[in-house]
């Protein structure tokens, strides 16, 4: 750990007493100086602190990264001892003050998290080859997309601070964490004990730890950025070459789920010129048995990526780093880079489900919820051939919307497009034409499909049979994204 143990309780003592945590800042800043803090305009929140009692101290040095008094200093950490603070790295000397050593977060109700200070707070000091992440915009994703629901087991590969492991321990009965670096384990072990959580934490190379381990739920941030497979900072770079640490993680997925169980984890993978990044995608998973649901949010041409990661570095400006960099993509036809999250299940069915799809929009909260009702459906799904999923009834989902683009034309409006929107959970939009439209706005959850189909294939005088037919997939895919919801009872 970074504080001995008696240290760490002393911590915990220092930080409850001040109540230092995510409401007892926002009560004591208020809604002004709190907005401000989020856009790293520090002016009111120092105001509000300036009498420097711990809190106000607390705040000025972890927060508004100051320099304040060494006396102030020791006084806010106080039982804990300053020397124990100075050598764990907690606050470091700046000038005739003390200011903030590591990043010292609270976080969700009665959590802190503690990780390395960001390059962007310490310009021009080079960051730790073994860096340790905080709570970022991608640790957010994994956290938001992971199925919270009850489990035996859980495992966090590469875990950095420690904060997927204390989400887990919310809904897992043991929490198994992971990290190559050393390093990285000492912060993952200080915010466990700080937070009152045990996790058991084993130091290796991905899965290597826990080999011939099984898991219910298995979540990982890994170090996915990709490029030529050189390491120059352990939280970012696998040392595997291009995307490969993406299917490295999908291939070992199967002999580390239990039965049912889940893996979830973030990745990027290339656009290779003349090849479809689906397929490259859904290639990782042939031959595991598992279902998987592979959702690109976001995508990135080389130049912007390359920017992007060197900056989280401080190393925005190393040109040959750039083009070494940049030559890769080129040498390699990577044409973009996409970044999404993969969330794999051990159904035992043989037929698995691998579905690779774009889904850039913004999605209602919690993408965990999401991501279980997705699987959901795919067992439902699985059961049912046409005939039996015609016998199902079924109901829109709620506040469907309906888009229309017409042309005023001699005769009046002439549809052009119809669109389909759904103003809630994944926040699908699709075109659909006037049967499937019908179909749709039909579903009220009384009739059965194949009944529906029957009044439909009589009102545009079609076969029943060729309708029912044609119906089959699209039904599928409805109910799928979640347009149409079986009506169970
Ligand atoms: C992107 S950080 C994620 C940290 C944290 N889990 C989160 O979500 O914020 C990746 C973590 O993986 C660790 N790591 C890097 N290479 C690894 C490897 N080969 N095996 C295990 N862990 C590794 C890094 O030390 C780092 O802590």
């Amino acid at each position: 750990m970074l504080l001995s143990p008696a240290g760490v309780d002393a911590l915990r003592t220092a930080l409850t007493r001040a109540d230092y945590t995510s409401n007892g800042i926002a009560t004591r800043l208020g809604p002004q100086a709190t907005g401000g803090v989020a856009r790293n305009d520090f002016r009111a929140a120092l105001r509000a602190t300036e009498d420097r009692d711990p809190l106000g101290t607390l705040i000025r040095v972890f927060i508004c990264e100051q320099t304040e008094p060494e006396a102030a200093v020791a006084a806010a950490l106080a039982p804990l001892p300053l020397d124990e603070a100075l050598a764990g790295g907690l606050v470091e000397r700046h000038g005739d003050g003390l200011r903030m050593g590591l990043d010292l977060e609270p976080y969700g109700d009665d959590w802190w998290v503690l990780a390395d200070v960001p390059a962007s707070a310490r310009p021009g000091r080079p960051l730790h080859s073994e860096h340790v992440l905080g709570i970022g915009g991608a640790t957010q994703t994994l956290i938001g997309a992971t199925v919270r629901r009850p489990v035996e087991t859980a495992l966090d590969l590469g875990t950095g601070s420690g904060v997927q492991a204390l989400h887990l321990a919310t809904h897992a009965r043991r929490v198994t964490a992971t990290d190559l670096s050393e390093r990285a384990l000492r912060f993952a072990a200080t915010t466990a004990a700080l937070n009152g959580q045990d996790w058991e934490l084993l130091r290796g190379d991905m899965v290597a730890p826990v080999a011939g381990r099984r898991f219910d739920l298995v979540v990982s941030n890994p170090p996915f950025v990709v490029g030529p497979g050189t390491t120059t900072h352990v939280y970012r770079d696998s040392g595997r070459v291009g995307d490969a640490i993406g299917a490295e993680l999908a291939a070992a997925a199967p002999d580390l789920l239990t039965e049912g169980g889940t893996m979830q984890y973030l990745a990027n993978w290339v656009h290779v010129a003349g090849e479809d990044w689906g397929d490259r995608v859904a290639g990782w998973f042939a031959g595991t048995g598992l279902d998987a649901w592979v959702v690109q949010r976001e995508v990135a041409d080389p130049m912007a990526y390359v920017n992007l990661w060197l900056t989280d570095v401080g190393e925005a400006h190393d040109p040959q780093r750039m083009a070494a960099w940049l030559d890769w993509f080129d040498a390699h036809k990577v044409e973009a880079i996409g970044f999404g999250i993969v969330s794999l299940r051990r159904s035992g069915h043989d037929d698995p489900m691998v579905r690779v799809e774009d889904l850039r929009q913004r999605v209602e909260p919690p993408m965990g919820d999401r991501v279980a009702a997705w699987f959901d459906r795919q067992d439902f799904l699985r059961v049912r051939d046409t005939d039996a999923l015609l016998a199902e009834r079924y109901r829109a989902a709620d506040g469907l919307q309906l888009r229309q683009e017409a042309t005023m034309g001699d005769e009046g409006w002439a549809v052009d497009r119809q669109v389909l929107a759904m103003p809630h959970g994944l926040r699908w939009t699709e075109e659909v034409d006037p049967l499937v439209l019908a179909l749709v706005g039909g579903a009220d959850g009384r009739l059965a499909l194949r009944d529906q189909l029957a009044l439909l294939a009589a009102a545009h005088d079609v076969a029943p049979e060729e309708l029912a037919e044609a119906a089959g997939p699209i039904v599928a895919h409805l109910v799928e994204r979640g347009f149409i919801e079986p009506v169970t009872g």
